[in-house]
Formats: C-alpha cells, structure tokens, sequence
C-alpha cells in the first residue's frame, strides 16, 4: 500500500514541488491550503486539495482522521514585514495554526512531521558563515520567531504524543512558480523585470551575501526526511537540518547570472542600503547529507533557466 501524506501549503510555491517530489516516489498525496495565497492550478490533477485555513477544526480532523504517516507542513505566512506590522496576526497562522495541526496529528496516530523552517531567519545575524544547525538562534524578526517556536513544539508536542519531527531549515529557495510579488523572491524578481527589460534595484553596495538553493532540491529533502531514520537528543537542534548550498553568492553575482542566463546585460539601479538588512548569510549543509544522505544537486544557472522558462509560458 502506498504510504499516505498530507501536504499544507501544497498550493503554494514551495509545496506544489513537494506534492510532485512525493507522487514520483510513490506516495498518495493530499494537499490542504486555503488559497490565500497558493493556486488550485498548481496542485497537479488527481492530487486532493482541501481548501481549509489551517487554524480550522476541519484542517485538524483532517490530519487527525486521514490515515496519514507523515504531515509535511508548508502553510504559512511568510511576509517579514507583516510580522513585523501584524506579529500576533503572524503568530495567530504560524504558532497557534501549526499547533492545531499538531494537536491532530496526536490525536491520528502520524508518524513524522516535516516542517518547513528558516535558516535565513532562526539564526538571525550569525557570527559564523556557513552557518551550522548549532549556532545560536537570535531570530531577528516575529516570523523568525514563529518559525523557532515551532520547531520547539514539533519536539515537545512530538514527545508527548509519540511522533517524530523533523525540521528543515532552508536557505533561499529559488525556482519556477516563485512569486515575483513576494518580497523574499529577489531571484524572482531580477528575472521577471530583466525579462520585461526593466532595471534591476540593488540595495545598498550589492555586496551583501546569500545561499541560494533551488526548489527541486527542497522538495527532493523532504521526501528523504519523510523517512530516514533520525538521531534522538534532548533539543530542537538534534532534528533539524540545514538545506542549503553553503555557497554566498552577493547581489551583483545574482545579477550578473541572471544576465548571462537571460541573455540581456542588466541596468543597475543602486538605491539606499535597507536598514536592518543582514550583510551576510550561508547555511552549513554538511549535516542534511550525513542524516538524510541530501546534497544540492540542481547547478545554479539551470535553476534560473528554469525560472525563466516558467516566466516565459506560464508566469
Ligand atoms: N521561500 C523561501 O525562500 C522560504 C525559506 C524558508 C522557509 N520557507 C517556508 O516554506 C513554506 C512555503 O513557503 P513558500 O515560499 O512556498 O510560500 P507560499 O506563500 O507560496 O506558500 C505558502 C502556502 O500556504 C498557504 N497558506 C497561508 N496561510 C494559510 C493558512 N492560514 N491556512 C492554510 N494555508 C495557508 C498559502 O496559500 C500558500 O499556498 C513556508 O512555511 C515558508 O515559511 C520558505
């Protein structure tokens, strides 16, 4: 029988590749989201999608009621500046929603929880690069926190009702179906306005730093963390895995490979450094290939290959 899993967020950007990762290997896949954000089109067909926001009694008997082994959650709200501006409407989803879910997959016998956390944000500005999972977590932001609570209660609430947790703390991912709009999506960005032969904004010098990891190689993570076998230890840290390249590539670099990919020299419009901005950031992805056996793998420039072609039919 396959084994069955219930994907949140699985409308969203990120999500929908999982949904795909999970069906090639096999797995029966449900989707949940509640389209704030996600689109019904990107959950391939055949694939169930329930409209539901996860702070809803129907999305916790879902998770409490479907049989499933494993709950990959990916629904969330992922703006910084809402966190900022709204940090309890921010906790409302990211907290009291994932805890809700949680309190289902007690009550239905799930197995493993995947959760979708941040290494741009737990680790806040870190003193050292690359990052390892470690490292004091300063997290700078209230969606930084929300992302650091959860990964708490996924080991407390684990503990308690005997399920696993794994948390995967990504880099910046990259890839088709990133929403330019999103302010977290700066590859996004540069190839849409290049594309359209708008100019490309730097902030501040465009020597500040990030690891950029694509998409496919997320998805492919969780599908191995759905079942490798974990280490047990008595903190958050034993179960969470960088996802990463490891590799700090500035601005300008993004800038200029996004010009060699589209083909088109980009106009740089240099405007004031963001204040609050980290200068640097890498992830330490050493770990996630020892305990889950996962290496990045997609090369940087066919990343962006692939965003551009995902622009040039579908976006
Ligand atoms: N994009 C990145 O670089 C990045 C980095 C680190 C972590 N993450 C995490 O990965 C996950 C997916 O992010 P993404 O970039 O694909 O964003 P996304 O907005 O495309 O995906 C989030 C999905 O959750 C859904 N959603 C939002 N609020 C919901 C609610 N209350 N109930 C049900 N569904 C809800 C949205 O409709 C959307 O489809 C998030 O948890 C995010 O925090 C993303």
């Amino acid at each position: 029988m396959a084994r069955r899993v219930l994907v949140t967020g699985g409308a969203g950007f990120i999500g929908s590749h999982i949904v795909e990762a999970y069906l090639a290997g096999g797995w029966e896949v449900t989707a949940l989201d509640d389209l704030s954000r996600g689109k019904a089109s990107q959950v391939p067909d055949g694939v169930p999608l329930i409209v539901a926001d996860i702070r809803s009694d129907l999305a916790r008997t879902t998770v409490a009621t479907g049989g499933f082994e494993v709950l990959n959650h990916h629904a969330a709200q992922i703006d910084v500046r809402f966190s900022v501006e709204r940090p309890s409407a921010d906790a409302d989803i990211n907290i009291s929603g994932f805890v809700n879910l949680l309190e289902g997959a007690g009550q239905g016998g799930v197995g493993r929880v995947v959760f979708a956390s941040s290494g741009g944000v737990v680790y806040g500005d870190p003193d050292v690069i690359p990052t390892p999972e470690a490292a004091p977590k300063r997290p700078i932001s209230p969606y930084g926190v929300s992302k650091l609570a959860g990964e708490h209660y996924l080991r407390a609430l684990g503990g308690l009702h005997g399920f696993e947790g794994v948390a995967l703390r990504y880099a910046n991912v990259c890839g088709p179906r990133q929403d330019p709009k999103s302010e977290a999506g700066v590859v996004s960005i540069f190839v849409s306005r290049l594309l359209a032969g708008k100019p490309l904004a730097i902030f501040g010098d465009g020597k500040q730093t990030r690891d950029y990891v694509s998409v496919r190689d997320i998805a492919r993570a969780n599908v191995l963390a759905s079942t490798a076998p974990l280490g047990s230890g008595d903190d958050h840290d034993t179960r969470a895995f960088n996802i990463a390249t490891g590799i700090e590539r500035s601005v300008l670099e993004l800038a200029e490979a996004v010009g060699r990919v589209v083909g088109r020299k980009p106009e740089l419009m240099m405007e004031p450094a963001r204040p609050g901005e980290i200068l640097r950031s890498a992830l330490d992805p050493k770990k996630a290939a020892d305990g889950l056996g996962w290496r990045p793998e997609v090369p940087f420039d066919d990343n962006l290959a692939m965003l551009m072609e995902w622009f040039q039919t579908e976006g």
